[in-house]
């Protein structure tokens, strides 16, 4: 939620700031702003309601001198879109500016106390207390002003802050909320991402929870909340630019689904070693641990979610291990309880979303052992979680997660297969077969990527329609549940993910020759039921469109499309059976004048509950 960005260097900031911006703004993008102080002291502040369009609009022809800057993509939280809500924020006396992501707990009580401290607020977001707050506090530093503000701050944030009296100091902290900072050469950035200073540096430091960052005078300094140094190594950040890019695409999310096979396969690559096995670290390794599991219970929300649900499937079978799945915002409150043997796993893209987050601390709370499954490196999930098993999808712009949801599929049937082997489930022989198919899902991926056109075709013929049912049994429910959430999240449509053989306890009242049915129909061990469920759904006059393997010749006669899949294994075909749907839900989406990339309301990631 909201982007940060701040510059500070030897060139002019505003199009820095504004390039930045541009790289962060999935994180948020219904106002946004700037602020660039001068030489002198002087300021120019711009902000706006609406996304960056608007604001490149109002910067153009503006003059913002000075190489010290701030920037702000926001989503709300408090307070209306608004150019008065929009950051960066000020004191009473427009001395120091504030960007913000995350949320200030107590604000109302900090906001009273200020107000009758005689502070005069001009937003009713939480940031302006920070503003204020730091303006009481400041007494000629404004590092030591910012570390004595957020300790009276309870919440998440991450802050980037100037103040006219410095003009050569940027100071930044964090609590719970990403920062990263960017070294380059004789410039330095703070961003919520990497992206964000990508084409500039790959040379980062990762902030930790109540960290102030000071950097002026050519040089960095980290303090703790305590206010002692400390001491923290530069990392090189191994993605390039290009994957940050739409590189020719005409939105991030296709360009995303086009690059599954090749995420697949990177996340694959560093779970196997040399010979072939599976090398993973920790306790993850200790067979006397595997074999003691007791039960698995895997937490996530959204996407990553019905990752959890497939990926249930796949310890079940192979590693005939227990497992609960489970939305991490029920997880958090519903007291759940957990045993000495059991083991947690979230899964998350961004690896900041709150409701997992909370869930995380819950269980470390109980004892319980909890591994994340994260895309984001660095991110806070992977310093709280005890193990961290990477995708490696590279960065993912689009709001929708596409390649992120099969990589998560790629490294949790990597841990399947893992356990199966150590807790002696699967036979050598078993063993071989799967990673041997595995391994072959990204060529069938391409497979599936090369028929486009035929999904093209049927997005053209069904984009008008309002209501959408999608179908899947065993496996491939999940897969019906992801196409659903995939085709209302970008292009507003009413589309309800089911199990196939519960459609008749209710949703076929639905049915009508308007109401089009998405059946995940590939031949597995449930086939012939799906069958009967799309005869069910067919004399109801709805029209049927099928996800079926290649060599199914016959049920193109009881279905209006059939979109193709190659045959694969059934624990495995959820990463093929994906894709259509992922494709016709864009292709709905911009046949209906949508933006694929920012879908309305919501934010790639949500940091707040
Ligand atoms: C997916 O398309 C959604 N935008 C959303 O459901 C997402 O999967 C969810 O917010 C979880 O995010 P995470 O994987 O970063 O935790």
């Amino acid at each position: 939620m909201c982007g940060i960005f701040g510059y500070i260097g030897n060139k002019e900031a505003k199009e820095i700031l504004f390039e930045g911006l541009r790289r962060l703004e999935y994180r948020g993008y219904d106002s946004a702003g700037i602020c660039v102080i001068g030489e002198d002291g002087s300021f120019t502040r711009l902000r706006v309601r609406g996304n960056l369009d608007v604001l490149e609009n109002h910067i153009a022809g503006a003059q913002m001198p000075g190489k010290i800057g701030i920037a702000h993509t926001r989503w709300a939280t408090h307070g209306a879109p608004s150019e008065q809500n929009a950051h960066p924020h000020t004191d009473c006396h427009e001395n120091l500016f504030v960007v913000h992501n995350g949320i200030i707990e107590n604000f109302s009580q900090l906001k009273e106390e200020l107000l009758e401290r005689g502070h005069e607020f001009s937003s009713e977001t939480d940031t302006e207390v920070v503003a204020h707050l730091i303006e009481e506090k400041y007494e000629g530093d404004l590092s030591i002003a910012v570390r004595e503000a957020i300790k009276e701050i309870e919440g998440s944030f991450a802050i980037a802050v100037v103040q006219r009296k410095e003009p050569s100091t940027l100071v930044a902290a964090r609590r719970e909320s990403p920062l990263v900072v960017g070294i380059g050469k004789d410039e330095w950035f703070v961003a919520s991402a990497v992206p964000a200073f990508l084409s500039r540096t790959k040379e980062v430091i990762f902030l930790e929870d109540d960290e102030v960052v000071c950097i002026g005078g050519d040089s960095l300094k980290i303090t703790n909340l305590e206010g002692f140094e400390v001491e923290r190594q530069a990392q090189e950040i191994t993605w390039d630019l290009d994957a940050a890019e739409k590189s020719g695409y005409e939105d991030f999310m296709l360009k995303e689904i086009y690059e599954q096979p090749r995420a697949f396969t990177d996340t694959l690559a560093d779970k196997f070693n040399r010979e072939g096995d599976i090398s993973l670290e920790g306790f993850l390794l200790d067979k006397d641990y595997a074999k003691s599991l007791r039960r698995i219970v895997i937490v996530a929300c959204g996407t990553s979610y019905h990752a959890g649900l497939i990926a249930r499937y796949l310890f079940e079978q192979w590693a005939k291990v227990p497992v609960e799945v489970e939305i991490a915002s029920e997880f958090r409150y519903r007291g759940a309880v957990l045993c000495e043997r059991d083991l947690v796993i979230a899964i998350s893209q961004s690896g900041e979303t709150a409701d997992t987050l909370a869930s995380v601390r819950e269980t470390k709370a109980t004892g319980v052992p909890v591994i994340a499954v994260v895309n984001v490196v660095g991110s806070q999930m992977t310093r709280e979680a005890d193990g961290v098993i990477y995708t490696h999808a590279g960065p993912e712009i689009g709001v929708a997660a596409t390649k992120t949801f099969t990589s998560q599929m790629a490294a949790l049937a990597v841990l399947a297969l893992h356990f199966g082997k150590l807790r002696d489930a699967l036979s050598e022989g078993k063993y071989g077969v799967i990673t041997e198919a595995l391994r072959g899902i990204p060529d069938l991926m391409e497979e599936v990527l090369s028929s486009d056109e035929q999904v093209k075709e049927c997005a053209h013929r069904f984009s008008d329609c309002d209501d959408f049912l999608f179908l899947g049994r065993g496996i491939s429910f999940p897969v019906a549940l992801e196409g659903a959430l995939k085709l209302k999240e970008i292009s507003y449509i009413h589309a309800e993910g089911y199990p196939a053989g519960e459609m008749k306890h209710g949703p076929i009242a639905l049915l009508d020759k308007n109401v089009p049915v998405v059946a995940v129909a590939i031949r597995d061990s449930l086939y012939e039921k799906m069958i009967s469920n799309i005869e069910e759904v067919k004399a109801r006059g709805a029209p049927v469109v099928a996800v079926a393997s290649a060599g199914d010749p016959d049920i193109e006669k009881i279905c209006d499309r059939v979109l193709r899949v190659p045959e694969s294994m059934e624990l495995l075909s959820p990463p093929l059976a994906i894709i259509p749907l992922q494709l016709l839900a864009y292709h709905i989406a911009k046949i209906r004048g949508c933006n694929v990339d920012q879908p309305r309301n919501l934010a790639k990631t949500v940091t707040v509950e």
